[in-house]
């Protein structure tokens, strides 16, 4: 059984899905079940290597930065995308980066709570948790 903005992955092909709509089957891909992706928090963060989403907003535009210090952009390393959710899972943003481009999603909203998560191609899926959106910069 799925829930919906649950993330799953094949270890063997690469695929990487995202629930729309909750069923109760398994995921099943390459003929074996399909890994549940769990984000990271700012818990499991590393040294020197920055991938939780930081929220801030300027009047209705969100802004969602990809760590502290900008996490890299290079042909081998880079963060393949950004996702923000309403809490309410009612909302979903997502925007896809390729290697050399800024790591940041701007959109407007009117937004008091998101979550932002995005992908690493290499340190996986990072999570801001629930976070207050008025914070402004
Ligand atoms: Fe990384």
């Amino acid at each position: 059984m799925t829930e919906k903005l649950e993330f799953y992955k094949c270890n063997i092909c690469g695929n990487f899905v995202e629930i729309v709509i909750a069923g109760q089957g398994e995921l099943v891909c390459c003929g074996q079940p399909m890994e549940k992706v769990s984000a990271k928090t700012q818990d499991e963060e590393m040294r020197g290597e920055k991938h939780v989403p930081v929220v801030s907003k300027n009047g209705e535009e969100l802004e969602v930065r990809v760590g502290a210090v900008p996490h890299p952009m290079e042909d081998e390393h880079y963060i393949q995308f950004i996702e923000v959710n309403s809490p309410d899972k009612r909302y979903v943003k997502r925007k896809y980066l390729f290697p050399h481009e800024e790591p940041v999603l701007k959109y407007k909203c009117h937004c008091d709570k998101v979550e932002a998560r995005e992908l690493c191609n290499i340190h996986g899926l990072w999570t801001s948790g629930e976070t207050d959106a008025r914070k402004q910069f």
